[in-house]
């Protein structure tokens, strides 16, 4: 699927319900390059599944790994200390949870077993520094070339077999920069352990201690148990060895939590929403974010592996806080700052201008946007909430918690964009949908773009490709009518010539209808080849003439207006059952046009059919949906008409886009 442009989301109001988070990104990554180096197999569970596991796997795979999934389950060979390959080009997307500690962890099995590996990822990586670690890593004796800029990725790392590595005195690395480069150091330095103990001596003030405390708890799970004095030395054992755990759990990401904490503060005013997946028994650094969320007057109650979030004050509470120990929840506080009753101000997170993307200067941009007043200095932001909130198009540099701490802007009483949602994928691929499914939004601030027009028009496919482009839901009403003409057959209500209205009606208000993917469930039976059949359509056009029918039906085709937005197709979307909808749209085609399209879908599925029979068929359907009563087939006031006989659905749906973008409250379709 072609990832869409931007995602519009309608003013939110209110939040409640359970959600399950994504594996720890962090414990993800560092698990799976343990279990990459370990001897035996390591069972995971609970992978995270995003961007940057995927290309944590895809590098192990290469280096000869041996990888199995089996449902939430993966099981990796490692591979004992020792290189299967002594070659590779490795592309590790944005991921500097896989690039610094497989730079590291290579650069010492090829100075000691001999190999050349090349390590590169995204144009943005290559900004992100990792000369401290190149640093370091030389001091060790390993041989490293920076292949672009010094100081940056790409890098060759590569030496002969038998080489020796100076672990006599202590590897002195820099602390202050990104915590990763002692992570990756003490990931990596077990393989080159000897007899004598290895000491590395942090310079600097260490930022981001937190995932430090992951790493020393990975490592002590595979066998190695570092000593630390403070946070200025840290000692790999002599003959240290990493052992497989066997099987490890990867707990919810904290980080993930923090935009749920923040909804459920922001907007849980009926019921606590349920976080499950990370509380008070997690090893995350960012779980201590709940403090700070209560600090803003949030109402968080944290059991061992949940939580349960609801709003307290409101307006939320202004603070004034130094960050360094929660560096990427606490973008999510910045966020709630616009919620807050004062400027709020974040302090010590230079680390925030080496991430994905420079996150301070990105942050007060796009807050701007909003209406906010934001402040930046080298290391703080300082964010006043709106006084006047801003419809805006979001910004977010290919940075998932850009995108997701966006979306949490939308409770300002106004729609918010978010340009490239996608990049969510990074480490919450189905963030949106789980937004989706708790956040609540007023019906009638849901936009509804309304497609109707007769049979074989073209406008299920053209609905289905405007949803799709938009993220929206998908309403294809005449379904609905065709499933209750086929209940209705199947209980032999429409045999005789007079339908049994009552009965009929009765029969589509309780129809065991589900939609999910695509796909039509009448009860246990997937029906939605059999509702194309021709028969059934005919058969909907009689049922669908009876008012109590389309009474019956009224309701649950308004269920379908739900954030971020609906498109619907039919015959009465934008004249009866959804008149206040931002876009109506008429397609049309001449009779002609729509018979030689019914013939042709017909025949390519294998049914034989006669253009002269569909014709006729289509013209009487026409006549019953024009002539009827209620709801007679004819285009909304409002509607714009378009007639489609000839041009192509690409055609057809960049003239709707237009039409919609030209309704928005957004600039421009970029921003
Ligand atoms: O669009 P489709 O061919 O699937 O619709 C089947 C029948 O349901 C139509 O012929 C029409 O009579 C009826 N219908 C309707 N109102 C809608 C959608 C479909 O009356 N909104």
């Amino acid at each position: 699927m072609v990832p869409i442009p931007f995602l519009d989301l309608p003013p939110l109001v209110g939040a409640s319900g359970t959600l399950r988070l994504p594996g720890s990104k962090s414990i993800s990554n560092r698990v799976l390059l343990l279990a990459g180096l370990a001897d035996g197999v390591t069972e995971i569970h609970d992978l995270l599944d995003s961007d940057d596991t995927k290309v944590m796997l895809a590098a192990l795979a290469q280096l000869g790994c041996g990888i199995e999934r089996e449902g939430a389950t993966l099981r990796v060979r490692g591979l004992g200390g020792r290189l299967a390959m002594h070659e590779a080009e490795l592309f590790l997307g944005n991921a500097g949870t896989a690039m610094r500690p497989l730079a590291a962890a290579l650069a010492v099995l090829s100075a000691t077993q001999g190999g050349r590996f090349v390590l590169r990822g995204v144009p943005r990586m290559h900004q992100r520094p990792i000369g401290d670690l190149v640093n370091a890593l030389r001091q060790l004796g390993c041989a490293i070339d920076e292949l672009g800029q010094a100081g940056y990725p790409p890098l060759a790392l590569y030496g002969a077999a038998g080489g020796a590595l100076a672990t006599g005195q202590a590897i002195r690395v820099r602390g202050d920069v990104s915590s990763q480069f002692l992570t990756a150091l003490l990931l990596a330095l077990p393989l080159a352990s000897t007899e004598a103990a290895i000491a590395i001596e942090v310079e600097g003030e260490l930022i981001s201690k937190p995932y430090v405390e992951i790493t020393l708890a990975l490592l002590e799970r595979f066998g190695i148990a570092v000593a630390r004095e403070g946070w200025q030395r840290f000692t790999i054992p002599a003959a240290s060895r990493y052992r497989s755990p066997v099987s490890i759990h990867v707990e919810g990401d904290a980080s993930s939590a923090s935009y749920f904490v923040a909804l459920g503060a922001i907007a849980a005013t009926q019921a606590p929403l349920r976080i499950e997946g990370a509380g008070s028994d997690s090893i995350q650094g960012d779980i201590r974010f709940i403090e700070a969320a209560r600090a803003m007057g949030a109402e968080v109650r944290s059991q061992a592996n949940a939580l349960e979030v609801r709003r307290g004050a409101w307006p939320l509470k202004a603070i004034t806080l130094d960050c360094n120990h929660i560096p990427d929840a606490a973008m999510t506080l910045a966020v709630m700052a616009l919620y807050a009753d004062g400027p709020s101000t974040l302090t010590n997170i230079a680390s925030w201008r080496v991430k994905e993307t420079d996150r301070l200067s990105a942050m007060a941009t796009e807050l701007r946007k909003l209406g906010a007043k934001v402040d930046e200095g080298a290391d703080w932001i300082r964010v006043t909430p709106p006084t006047t909130w801003k419809a805006a198009s979001l910004h977010t540099y290919d940075d998932h918690r850009m995108a997701m701490c966006g979306s949490l802007a939308a409770f300002g009483g106004v729609p918010v964009r978010i340009e490239d949602p996608a990049c969510v994928a990074k480490t919450f691929p189905d963030y949106f949908e789980t937004l989706f499914s708790l956040a609540r939004a007023e019906p009638r601030q849901v936009p509804v773009i309304a497609i109707d027009g007769p049979t074989a028009s073209g406008k299920g496919t053209l609905a289905a490709a405007v949803a799709e482009r938009l993220g929206y839901h998908l309403l294809d009403s005449g379904s609905l009518y065709r499933v209750a003409a086929l209940a209705a057959a199947r209980a032999g209500l429409l045999d005789g010539d007079e339908a049994d209205a009552q009965a009929i009606a009765a029969l589509a208000a309780t129809l065991p209808l589900r939609f999910e993917s695509g796909h039509i469930w009448l009860g246990v039976e997937d029906v939605t080849d059999t509702l194309r059949d021709e028969a059934v359509g005919l058969a909907a056009s009689r049922v669908s003439a009876l008012p109590a029918v389309r009474q019956a039906l009224h309701g649950l085709q308004l269920s379908f207006r739900r954030a971020p937005g609906l498109v619907a197709d039919g015959r009465d979307m934008g004249s009866v059952v959804f008149p206040d909808a931002a876009l109506k749209i008429y397609l049309t085609a001449s009779a002609g046009q729509r018979a030689e399209r019914r013939y042709k879908q017909l025949i390519s599925k294998g049914i034989s059919a006669n253009i002269d029979a569909l014709r006729a068929d289509l013209l009487a359907r026409d006549a019953r949906d024009t002539n009827r009563p209620v709801a007679p087939l004819k285009p909304a006031q409002d509607a714009l008409l378009l007639d489609n006989s000839a041009v192509t659905i690409e055609q057809s749906l960049a003239w709707v886009l237009d039409a919609w973008a030209q309704r928005r409250p957004f600039n421009s379709l970029s921003g």
